[in-house]
């Protein structure tokens, strides 16, 4: 069975078959999910799945293409979500100049970085933390929250691995998924052959990245069998032995999941 710890199941394109899936991954395949919310919109809809699914969990907040929906009174809505049983995680959170380039949205992406990571501290979770093209902001921002005392994975990872190794001093963990299988993800290889197995979590991030062989479809938590064997190839390990410590991993970050 396999932890996964990074889901979209709310998304539109599970419309159709949301909950047959979900009970096909759930009875011998997939023995958590953690459906990460995205927008202020989807924290509801991620709620409503995890109060629905014994084994299904949520992370709460806002991705930082998505921030000029949050203003200071569904933030404070956000705060009172947390304290749901089935709220495992504050994410997913970050900084992304991938999509966004001017300046001032930038800053308004870090504004609210810090603030989700703030937010996360004082109701005692995890973070679920999204970093693209934005390393370097991204570790002053957690030096600057002393992340250190907040524990947290750095999801879909995809810097080198020198930068992993400065995430994993931190006490992080490396969210790993579908890319890893991908012809020319060198840095990610070097990176899950370099980092402890201990530091490692599973992922999909459903329904974008799917794994090879099935690259360019719909993905779900099922495909996540190719992930493990491509990081047990890289560990020199077995598939098995991937499964069972990745799943110890996620039970010790995610701690409200029983
Ligand atoms: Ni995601």
């Amino acid at each position: 069975m396999i932890f996964e710890t990074h889901a979209h199941y709310d998304d539109e394109q599970f419309q159709s078959d949301r909950d047959l899936l979900i009970q096909d991954l759930l009875k011998d395949k997939i023995s958590n999910i953690i459906n990460v919310s995205s927008s202020v919109e989807s924290i509801s809809s991620c709620l409503a799945l995890s109060e629905k699914y014994d084994k299904v969990y949520a992370a709460l907040g806002v991705h930082p293409s998505d921030i000029a929906d949050l203003n200071e009174e569904n933030f404070a809505w956000i705060r009172e979500q947390c304290q749901n049983p089935k709220a495992a995680a504050v994410g997913e959170i970050g900084l992304d100049y991938y999509w966004d380039k001017e300046e001032d949205v930038r800053k308004k992406q870090r504004e609210w970085f810090f603030r989700q990571m703030k937010l996360a501290e004082e109701v005692n979770l995890p973070v679920i933390i999204h970093s693209r093209d934005a390393a370097e902001d991204t570790m002053q921002i957690m030096r600057e929250v002393h992340a250190e005392n907040i524990p947290g994975v750095i999801h879909c990872y995809s810097y080198s691995l020198e930068m992993a190794i400065e995430f994993v001093k931190m006490g992080y963990y490396i969210g790993v998924g579908g890319v890893v299988t991908f012809k020319n993800a060198r840095k990610l290889k070097e990176t899950v052959a370099g980092i402890p197995l201990d530091r490692i979590l599973l992922e999909t991030d459903a329904p974008y990245l799917a794994p090879e062989p099935n690259r360019g479809k719909r993905n779900h938590s099922g495909n996540l069998i190719f992930v493990a064997e491509k990081v047990a190839e890289l560990k020199g390990i077995t598939p098995q032995e991937v499964e069972d410590v990745t799943g110890e991993n996620a039970r010790r970050l995610f701690a409200k999941v029983k």
